[in-house]
């Protein structure tokens, strides 16, 4: 049987971000479970702020190409004022005005890296929400990383708990669900 294969989108562009940090450690225990990763860099595909007048930008045509035929996505992302960050709603309403099937034909994981306590909850439960009404699989099992900075040793592996566990459980149900859809 041929591997998983599993898309990782960070939604911060930061350099030194924290997010990029847990996207880096979800794909190292993804790799060690034999997953094919790929991280994707938004970065590469920028986007003007949409408004229905301008035309599609050709990135969003070689973003969705780009983000298909994945078996998973897991998506990290900074929690913005409670809320996702505007670099990943610009993402998805773009992608969204052009084709969904991208969103529908994956498992989608969730992960959110905080510099406080508080590991993101706001923002993964509106990305749950948000992928779920376009149609994505989301699992329930999330990966919040809160006091980022202390979350993680010298190798840059994921050892705070009980996140550590969490993002076991997430990738351990996603290569299950995965398998039974094969
Ligand atoms: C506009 C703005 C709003 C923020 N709102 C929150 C928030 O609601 N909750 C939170 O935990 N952190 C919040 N932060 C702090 C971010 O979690 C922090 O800057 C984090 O390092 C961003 O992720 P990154 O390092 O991956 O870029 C906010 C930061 C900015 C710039």
């Amino acid at each position: 049987m041929t591997a998983p294969k599993i898309a990782f989108i960070c939604a911060s562009l930061r350099e030194g971000s924290i997010n990029r940090k847990l996207e880096k450690a979800l794909i190292k225990r993804f790799k060690a479970a034999g997953a094919k990763t790929s991280s994707i860099d938004l970065g590469k595909y920028e986007m003007p702020i949409y408004h229905g007048d301008l035309k599609t930008p050709p990135t969003v045509k070689k973003l969705i190409k780009r983000l298909s035929g994945f078996d998973g996505i897991v998506v990290v992302s900074p929690e913005y004022n409670g809320c996702l960050p505007p670099l990943l709603k610009n993402t998805i309403d773009w992608t969204s005005t052009v084709s969904t099937d991208y969103i529908k034909n994956a498992i989608w994981g969730l992960a959110s890296a905080t510099p406080g306590p508080m590991s993101g909850i706001m923002c993964m439960r509106q990305m749950q929400f948000i992928f779920n009404r376009l149609g994505g699989h989301v699992l329930h099992q999330q990966v919040g990383c809160g006091n980022a900075s202390k979350a993680f040793n010298e190798r840059g592996d994921l050892i705070a708990e009980p996140t550590s566990s969490h993002a076991d459980d997430m990738r351990d149900i996603m290569l299950k669900r995965i398998a039974l859809h094969r």
